[in-house]
């Protein structure tokens, strides 16, 4: 696990020094030191001068996951963590099915077009239980660093929704595969590092 680990923070930091490179043309004094370029999913470039950070920067909130299945492909269903030592809720899981989870990464949300087509095209060959992390307020973030920081809260909490998957539906670590685009691959790293054991893939994506 600590290999995947690994290698998911590498990607992140290629993704980092992606950011750089593309803007040595316009690089000033102080890059690293009082601003900062990074490059979203859409490869927009947006600029993190920190000196005219604003002030609403800090910003809390859960991630919301929404369960879609054969049963229900277009109308996702919102799942709660459970409380400790209580059962998942759910009318569309089933527990027969191994399960597929997606996230997207920094500026972007769950229904951005990739995502929902990845959905759509596991569902469409596979019978299984695909969850999505809706994380965008905590990601449509101007400020990288505190998106990037919370994704280990974000995947903490995933950590939590797949181990009451396991009580309640008996779906084991090795039946769990978690995809994550940018920022959303850190949320699926920290995932898989919560558990308890190993989860059977993760894929990290930078761009
Ligand atoms: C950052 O903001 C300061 C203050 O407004 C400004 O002087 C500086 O040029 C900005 N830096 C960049 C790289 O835009
Ligand atoms: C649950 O999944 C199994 C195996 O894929 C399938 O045979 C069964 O019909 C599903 N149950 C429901 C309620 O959809």
């Amino acid at each position: 696990m600590l290999r995947r680990w690994c290698h998911i923070y590498i990607v992140f930091l290629f993704v980092a020094c992606l950011g750089s490179i593309e803007c040595q043309d316009d690089i000033n004094d102080g890059y690293g030191y009082s601003w900062l370029m990074f490059v979203d999913e859409a490869f927009n470039r947006h600029l993190l001068n920190f000196s005219v950070l604003p002030s609403h920067g800090i910003r809390y909130g859960k991630p919301v996951f929404y369960l879609y299945t054969r049963n229900n492909r277009e109308d996702p269903e919102v799942l709660f963590i459970p409380d400790d030592e209580e059962y998942l809720k759910s009318i569309y899981f089933n527990g027969s099915n191994d399960i597929r989870v997606v996230t997207h990464g920094w500026m972007s949300d769950y229904q951005v077009g990739w995502l929902q087509s990845i959905k759509d095209t596991l569902l469409q060959h596979y019978d299984l239980n695909v969850i999505t992390i809706d994380w965008a307020y905590l990601a449509k973030n101007p400020i990288y660093p505190w998106s990037a920081l919370i994704t280990r809260f974000v995947g903490k909490q995933t950590a939590k929704l797949l181990d009451a998957c396991t009580n309640t539906y008996g779906v084991g670590r090795h039946r769990m595969h978690l995809i994550g685009h940018s920022l959303g691959a850190q949320v699926m790293g920290y995932a898989g590092m919560f558990l308890n054991s190993e989860v059977h893939r993760i894929t990290g994506r930078y761009g």
